[in-house]
């Protein structure tokens, strides 16, 4: 789909990028040609990631800083900018959670979550941005939310729940107002994208993962490769026009609250269609 050199003149902060779904963009992003930062806060990860991301042969460095330390995250740019020249791109993916009754949460243990999900993005947003309008260069900030972000929320994880709603708000009134100054702002919402950091905390048994994996139409999980796609789309100069768009991908998961989706995992298929003939025609 992209040609090779489709990032070649960009260079993009991933937070989170020593591991994961953050890991997995660097990899497509310095493939594509794109110069690659990442940050997080366990150098042994970082390091190990860099060493991986080399491959590519682009510029590739690493950070270790925690989002939640707005200087932290302001010396960190200097480092970038120094070190790489400049920066064009962010994604804000570092994210945490984990599964609790709201109401044995406690107060540390909700600002936690928000501390890293929301002010986190907040803090390399604002660093970013103002770096770029001072620049007076264009740039591009992929959030990525949950497909809970919207509409439904969910319960056990309330304080991402918040946070990520707030991450999408921030996506779609700052798209509005940086939009002057060249700067896009996307979201993309993942359904499941089987990671370590995900998958110890939200599935503490197979009888979690397996309910959880008969719920998506798709009948699988994603590929990292295919959110990485989308992302690297949403990066580049093939979406100049987009802005302030927050793209689901998760297998049709979130579609499961249509009203009369919850048929089809009462009987097979077959089984179903032969109900539906019984009752043709009464
Ligand atoms: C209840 C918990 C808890 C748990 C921590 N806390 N874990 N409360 N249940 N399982 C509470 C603590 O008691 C404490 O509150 C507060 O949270 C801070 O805990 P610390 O361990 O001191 O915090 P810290 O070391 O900063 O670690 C943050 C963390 C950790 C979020 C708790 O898990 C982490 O660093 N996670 C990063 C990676 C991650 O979570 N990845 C998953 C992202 S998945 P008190 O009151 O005692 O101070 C994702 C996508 C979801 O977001 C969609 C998937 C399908």
């Amino acid at each position: 789909m992209f040609k090779d050199n489709t990032l070649e003149n960009e260079t993009i902060l991933i937070t989170g990028g020593g591991s994961g779904l953050g890991l997995s963009m660097a990899h497509k992003f310095a493939k594509l040609g794109a110069d690659i930062a990442i940050c997080g806060r366990t150098e042994e990860k970082l390091e190990k990631a860099v060493k991986e991301l080399k491959e590519y042969g682009t510029d590739v460095h690493y950070y270790v800083a925690d989002v939640r330390d707005y200087e932290a995250v302001g010396q960190m740019f200097d480092g970038i900018i120094s070190d790489m020249g400049k920066v064009t791109g962010l994604v804000n993916n570092a994210a945490g959670n984990f599964l609790s009754a709201s109401e044995d949460l406690t107060p540390g243990g909700f600002k936690a979550i928000v501390d890293i999900v929301l002010i986190g993005s907040f803090n390399c947003t604002h660093h970013f941005g103002n770096h770029l309008i001072k620049q007076k260069e264009k740039g591009n900030i992929l959030n990525i939310v949950t497909t809970y972000a919207e509409d439904a929320g969910s319960g056990f994880v309330l304080p991402s729940a918040c946070s990520k709603a707030g991450v999408l708000a921030m996506t779609r009134s700052l798209a509005f107002e940086w939009a002057e100054y060249d700067i896009r702002v996307n979201a993309i919402a993942p359904g499941p994208f089987p990671t370590e950091g995900a998958w110890t905390r939200l599935f503490p048994t197979k009888k979690f993962e397996k309910k959880y994996l008969d719920k998506i139409p798709a009948g699988r999980y994603g590929n990292h490769e295919e959110l990485a796609n989308l992302a690297s789309f949403l990066m580049s100069d093939l979406a100049p026009y987009i802005t302030g768009e927050c793209v689901t991908i998760d297998g049709g998961e979130k579609l499961s609250a249509g009203q009369f989706n919850f048929i089809d995992s009462l009987m097979s298929r077959s089984k179903l269609k032969k109900v539906f003939k019984m009752m043709k025609g009464k």
